[in-house]
């Protein structure tokens, strides 16, 4: 593990005052931690600094080749004011693979999750109180040398920002409608689909933009080939549950990120007695198990909204209400049992949690 030096801030910003406008991204805390690759000589100067813009040179590999990668997590506040962390190791493992998939070094992950500790305990003040915040961490890794010509860098800077943020849904649980797209694909198999790369997020933002103007929350991507498989919404990957008690989800194939609240609910599910299959899933039977009310709940994954339930999905111009639109009890009781475990209402048997 590599020595860090912690350099503090002499200006700290003033902390948010009404954590009810939190939102989401927009507000950073006062310091970051930074870390250096340089081929030959490996990671070096693990540092804790004052949260500054970078100067990037106009040539800069990241901005041509977009080899950048990022994880997202979140530090949570318990009810007795200490701070923990959920399933930490899980992101850092994904974000490995992510680097080694796109040509990127390994990562020192022992000297970035102390360093993330370390920046946490710095910035202790900003994670907020209030039900269903919490501090979004970003783990990012972009390429710098300064050089045209389509190749690997030889230069790397990881560092990781910190974001207090709102409750994605201000009552925590929210239906929403879903386009499932039949035009524009997000990633194809042996492609970077299952990494956390910023590519993947530019290849989606376009069929995005045009889910929001019809009034859809997100995009349900299907498979690059047929476009008939399921793969996964924008930012969280999608489950569906067949009578109250089964629960079925695209299998890992390559093209869909191993979401790490997708792998929670899979390990927890079956406490409940719920059963769960990981399956090719195809679009139009979905949509008839919906239709005949085999179906009676979806739901999106992930860490932002941690259990998003879904309304109604909307595929070739037809409407596709789910249940009755509401919140049905397999997603509450998901929803509870792992914020539950998040915030430290409940006890943690997997070992997930990391108290700072
Ligand atoms: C494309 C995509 N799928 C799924 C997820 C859900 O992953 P996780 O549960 O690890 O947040 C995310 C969010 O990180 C995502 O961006």
């Amino acid at each position: 593990m590599l020595p860090l030096t912690t350099q503090l801030t002499a200006n700290p910003k003033p902390k948010p005052q009404d954590e009810n406008k939190l939102g989401f991204g927009t507000l950073f805390t006062d310091h970051m931690f930074m870390c250096n690759y340089t081929a030959g000589h490996g990671w070096h100067d693990a540092r804790i600094e004052p949260y500054a813009p970078f100067q990037i040179d106009p040539a800069c590999v990241v901005l041509h080749y977009s080899q950048t990668i990022f994880e997202g997590l979140k530090c949570y506040r318990r009810a007795d004011g200490e701070l923990q962390l959920f399933r930490v190791r899980d992101n850092f493992a994904r974000m490995n693979r992510s680097a080694l998939r796109m040509g990127m070094p390994e990562l020192d992950i022992e000297t970035f999750i102390a360093g993330l500790i370390e920046l946490l305990k710095v910035e202790r003040g900003w994670v907020p109180h209030q039900d269903g915040t919490s501090l979004y961490i970003r783990p990012t890794l972009i390429a710098t040398d300064n050089k045209l010509g389509v190749h690997t860098s030889a230069t790397y800077l990881f560092y990781i920002i910190l974001s207090p943020v709102g409750a994605y849904y201000k009552n925590g649980l929210a239906p929403n409608d879903i386009y499932v797209e039949d035009k524009y694909v997000r990633a194809v198999r042996g492609g970077i689909g299952e990494t956390k790369a910023g590519a993947n997020y530019a290849a989606s933002l376009l069929a995005g933009m045009y889910a929001e103007e019809k009034g859809y929350a997100q995009v349900l991507w299907l498979d690059g080939v047929q476009q008939r498989y399921i793969e996964e919404v924008g930012a969280m990957n999608i489950m569906f549950v067949y009578d109250n008690k089964k629960i079925v989800t695209p299998r890992l194939n390559g093209s869909i990120l191993p979401g790490i609240t997708r792998d929670s609910v899979l390990q927890i599910a079956p406490h409940f007695g719920l059963e769960v299959l990981e399956d090719r899933l195809d679009i139009y039977e979905i949509m008839r198990d919906i239709a005949n009310g085999h179906i009676t709940e979806s739901f999106g994954t992930g860490t932002a909204a941690v259990i998003s339930p879904v309304k109604a999905f909307a595929f070739r111009g037809e409407i596709y209400p789910v249940g009755d639109g509401g919140i049905g009890p397999v997603a509450q009781q998901l929803y509870d049992t792992l914020t539950g475990i998040q915030y430290g209402r409940q006890p943690d048997p997997l070992d997930w949690i990391t108290r700072i």
